[in-house]
């Protein structure tokens, strides 16, 4: 089969990551006889450079012309003084709600042959986690209302959650559904003790609920799930958490994983057009200089082929690949204590990868 896809390199690490998922892409059409098709457009930072705008038009109009999207990461030092409507991150929320991305699937889990880089105790792991973030993505405090005004002590900024029905209830769906297609439990996070925007995400997860009477469906305060997930992280299979929490929960969630650099996450909305990137940043401290893990850009790929284009076979042979070089023992430099020996650079994780596969 064939398939146009769009890369959105971004900033510091970004480049160096995404040219490795292309590579094992490539690799896996190669094997299965399909033909990716790749276009790089500009976003973030390196936007701004070259035409003074985080999200460039043409970018847009590539993203929607194209099958799916590979993103690396965006932002850096360099454009931390822009004002907040061009800022690089803004091009991040612009283009998740110009592909009306309202999903975003987040998976966690303990490679065993990583469990050494968890930071958790034995006792607490056990046989490992997997979980599932679903993020609701398009809506709350990221796309409020929001602004500067007079408040009761002088000027003051504001950002504004607000939730509908509507924005609850769909993402509400993909987390029954996922959770139907995994162990059939479901966890809502919200803060309903504080929160009206809460409440009326729990009242709606509880409707839902009585749609799915096989899901075992409960809900937690944010706050406690933040503890939860490092004191008894395999009580969860399936979390479905608002734009915030989920930004938040899902940096923790990885941590407990072992590394950042693992996690791959999907964005998905109404079609198969879905956009796939790192859960992790630019990491402008490393940028360029090959010690990068792409492993979390590689996983993306993989989730790519799955959700967009249907070819599971594929995305089960990459993520298989990854395991195999994994268990063989090679590690990229986050993924190793300082006593492990000499870590493997992102070009040569890439290529354990390509040949496992
Ligand atoms: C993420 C990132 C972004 C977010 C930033 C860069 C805008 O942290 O994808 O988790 O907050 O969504
Ligand atoms: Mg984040």
């Amino acid at each position: 089969m064939e398939f146009n896809i769009a890369l959105l390199k971004g900033d510091g690490i970004g480049p160096e990551i995404v040219d490795s998922a292309v590579a094992v892409l490539e690799k896996a059409a190669e094997k299965f006889g399909h033909k990716f098709n790749f276009t790089s457009y500009l976003i973030g930072g390196c936007a701004i450079d070259a035409t003074g705008k985080p999200l460039p038009q043409e970018t847009v109009d590539g993203c929607l012309a194209s099958d799916s999207v590979l993103l690396g990461a965006v932002g850096g030092p360099k454009w931390d003084d822009q004002p907040g409507e061009n800022r690089p991150e803004k091009a991040l929320l612009g283009i998740r709600e110009a592909l009306g991305l309202y999903t975003n699937l987040r998976p966690a889990k303990l490679y065993p042959a990583l469990r050494n880089a968890s930071p958790l105790k034995d006792g607490i792991v056990g046989d490992g986690f997997d979980l599932m973030i679903v993020r609701e993505l398009t809506g709350g405090i990221y796309f409020g209302d929001r602004g500067y005004r007079q408040g009761k002590y002088g000027e003051e900024a504001f950002d504004t959650e607000a939730y509908s029905v509507t924005e609850i209830e769909r993402i509400g769906r993909v987390a029954f559904d996922s959770a139907m297609k995994r162990s059939k439990k479901l966890c809502s996070i919200d803060k309903a003790n504080v929160l009206e925007s809460s409440r009326l995400w729990r009242k709606t997860m509880h409707r839902l609920a009585e749609e799915y009477p096989q899901v075992e469906y409960s809900d937690m305060f944010v706050d406690n799930a933040a503890m939860q997930l490092v004191r008894n992280p395999r009580q969860f299979d399936v979390i479905v958490t608002s734009n915030m929490f989920g930004d938040i929960l899902s940096d923790e969630a990885s941590q407990i994983t072992g590394s950042i650099g693992m996690l791959a996450s999907a964005s998905m909305g109404e079609t198969t057009r879905g956009m796939y990137e790192p859960i992790h940043g630019s990491a402008p401290d490393i940028a360029g200089q090959n010690k990068a893990n792409p492993i979390a850009t590689i996983l993306s790929g993989a989730m790519m082929l799955r959700y967009s284009f249907g070819l599971s076979d594929e995305a089960d042979a990459i993520e298989k690949a990854v395991d195999n070089v994994l268990n063989a023992g090679y590690r990229t430099a986050d993924l190793m204590g300082s006593s492990e020996g000499s870590p493997l650079t992102c070009t040569e994780m890439t290529q354990k990868i390509s040949e496992a596969l």
